[in-house]
């Protein structure tokens, strides 16, 4: 008999055999996070070295293995930043990146010598597009320097991952190409990143497919594949989850979704995604899941803007219910409409709002609450004021709902559970 254990929202499989209890290991997803280098190169998201230090504590708690703290070369101040986060966090590892350069690569080294477990990350243009238009090089030279950089990356760290940028739109040959080379070269992550949010969930998937199979290296050397998707096309966690099927055991996502341009693939939606339908992934984490919200509401303290009210798992409304049957229904099984409790990714609790959806149901359960316990009649008379009010007014407080409750039940109220908002 197969059984899933659930401690701390985290998926523990285990075989009863005979009365015993024989613990097996399920495929473990390694989770990169990028908020710090991807996510911050977008507008509104620049952080001060103190800042990043925050969120990186954060992180930590989270349970991220890998953090990917800046990109050395860019600035000085993102070197001061990848340096300090080495010296302060211990647990997950700590990544720099690099473009296939000389320069960036020992300058990346240099800004994670103090980390316990550094990782160096170095990237080249795959596509011919950016190959021809922006870095002027041939294939050949591509080659080359993909070579030449990895070997040197991994001169002087253990740990080196390499991405074809642009994967997605690279000639598949010479994708397979590449990736051959930075393997013999000593990558032991490959990442194949999906740049501009091009492709698509199958397309994707057989990408990796594609990839294990042409070099039997990759699983022969236990190399990881990795997952880099943007959401150009709003496909970014469905590309990701892809991915995973088809054998990738990294993902590479940031907080709340943030990234160039439409943002990188949201951890929190994989790391739920990964949990909820543990039936259909079959694959661990190491993510604390009720840390999600509160991680979400550390990165949107720092930077310029908060996740749109109906962002998935994050989102003000994505725990609250305004209509009528949904509050119904939830009042009478949260499962109703609720795949999740909202303390499992660390929200406190379901909002059940109050609007000229709402219903009867869900107005009796407010006034309980708040300590007015109502006759059938009663409730009957002031659900038809609250309705009059609701269609003149868009956010309905529990101020005014004691203002249209009859003078008798308001003198008459007993201990309340909730306080007024
Ligand atoms: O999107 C991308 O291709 C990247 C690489 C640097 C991994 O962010
Ligand atoms: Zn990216």
């Amino acid at each position: 008999m197969d059984e899933t254990t659930q401690s701390a929202g985290k998926v523990c499989p285990r075989k009863v055999v005979l009365g015993k209890v024989v613990l097996m290991t399920q495929d473990h997803v390694v989770f990169f996070d990028t908020t710090l280098r991807d996510g911050e190169q977008s507008p509104g998201c620049s952080m001060t070295t103190q800042e990043k230090l925050t969120l990186a504590h954060a992180l930590e708690d989270l349970g991220v293995d890998v953090i990917e703290a800046g990109f050395a070369m860019a600035s000085e101040g993102d070197f001061a930043a990848i340096a300090t986060i080495t010296q302060a966090i211990r647990k997950p590892k700590i990544a720099s990146l690099a473009r296939a350069k000389q320069e960036d690569i020992e300058m990346a080294a240099r800004s994670i010598q103090f980390a316990d477990r550094p990782r160096l990350h170095v990237f080249l243009a795959s596509s011919d597009l950016h190959l021809e238009y922006k870095l002027k090089i041939s294939r050949q030279e591509a080659l080359d320097r993909t070579a030449e950089s990895v070997r040197l990356a991994r001169s002087l760290v253990d740990d080196v991952e390499f991405s074809p940028e642009d994967a997605t739109r690279s000639d598949r040959d010479f994708l397979v190409e590449m990736v051959r080379v930075a393997i013999e070269a000593g990558a032991t992550t490959i990442n194949m990143p999906d740049t501009v949010g091009y492709t698509t969930p199958e397309e994707y998937g057989q990408m990796f497919r594609e990839v294990r199979e042409r070099i039997p290296a990759v699983d022969a050397q236990n190399i990881i594949l990795s997952a880099h998707c943007h959401d150009d096309l709003g496909l970014a966690v469905a590309n990701s989850l892809a991915a995973i099927q088809a054998g990738a055991r990294q993902v590479e996502c940031a907080i709340n979704g943030i990234g160039e341009r439409a943002g990188n693939a949201a951890l929190e939606e994989i790391a739920a995604a990964l949990y909820v339908r543990r039936d259909h992934f079959g694959v661990n984490t190491s993510i604390n899941l009720e840390k999600l919200y509160p991680t979400s509401e550390v990165l949107g303290q720092i930077i310029t803007f908060r996740p749109s009210p109906n962002k998935a798992i994050v989102g003000a409304n994505a725990f609250a219910h305004e209509s009528g049957i949904h509050q119904h229904g939830m009042l009478a099984n949260p499962l109703c409409y609720e795949i999740m409790t909202p303390s499992l990714v660390g929200v406190a609790h379901t909002h059940l709002v109050l609007g000229k959806h709402s219903g009867r149901a869900a107005l009796r359960h407010r006034l309980e609450q708040l300590g007015f316990t109502l006759t059938r009649e009663e409730l009957q008379q002031t659900y038809y004021r609250f309705v009059a009010l609701a269609d003149r007014k868009k956010n309905i407080y529990d101020q005014d709902l004691v203002k249209i409750l009859p003078e008798t039940i308001r003198e008459n109220r007993r201990e309340p559970v909730a306080e007024l908002d």
